[in-house]
């Protein structure tokens, strides 16, 4: 006859992957607005079968732009990286959202703070940070010159 033990189910194992879990899981950010969602694809890989930066850093500026889109009233280009850090790897499947905040207007330019969080496969729910970034965008006239952000838009 069996031990009773030997045949329960391993319940520690599950409680430290939990726990593990519960570490990282965050909640998402009430002071920043969801500007992009998206999910990577396996041609969106590294070689270690991760998601490349590269392809990261790209959707961030995408999403960052979002928000200085809506004063800049026209053309901007993206003059600054200031801060870019991947907390976590970013893995095909995972669902994607973007969260950012306006942290600067200037006399051209705006900066806006991007965090991203993951849901993992079959994790749906659960947030996982995964990036932060601070990026600086500057409105750019016909010729690609600085041109001053329309204070109207400021000011609505
Ligand atoms: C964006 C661009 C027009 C700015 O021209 P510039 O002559 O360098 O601009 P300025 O020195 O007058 O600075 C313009 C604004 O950018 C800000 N800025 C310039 N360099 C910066 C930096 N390294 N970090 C943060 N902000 C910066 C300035 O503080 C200024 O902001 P403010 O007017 O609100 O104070 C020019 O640098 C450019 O065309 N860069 C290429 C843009 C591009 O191709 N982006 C995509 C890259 S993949």
């Amino acid at each position: 006859m069996s031990s009773k033990s030997s045949a329960a189910p391993d319940n520690s194992v599950n409680a430290s992957a939990e726990a593990r879990l519960q570490t990282i899981r965050v909640q998402l950010p009430t002071d920043k607005e969801l500007v992009l969602k998206t999910i990577p694809m396996p041609a969106d890989c590294n070689a270690n079968g991760d998601i490349f930066g590269g392809w990261v850093m790209a959707q961030v500026d995408v999403a960052g732009a979002v928000l200085p889109a809506r004063y800049v009233d026209g053309r901007m280009a993206t003059v600054a990286v200031n801060q870019f850090i991947f907390k976590q790897p970013v893995r095909v499947g995972d669902i994607l959202s973007f969260f950012a905040a306006v942290t600067r207007i200037g006399t051209t330019s705006i900066t806006v703070q991007v965090e991203v969080y993951a849901e993992r496969l079959r994790a749906q729910g659960h947030y996982v940070k995964v990036t932060e970034a601070s990026l600086t965008y500057v409105a750019i006239d016909d010729n690609g010159k600085p041109r001053p952000v329309p204070i109207r838009s400021i000011q609505r």
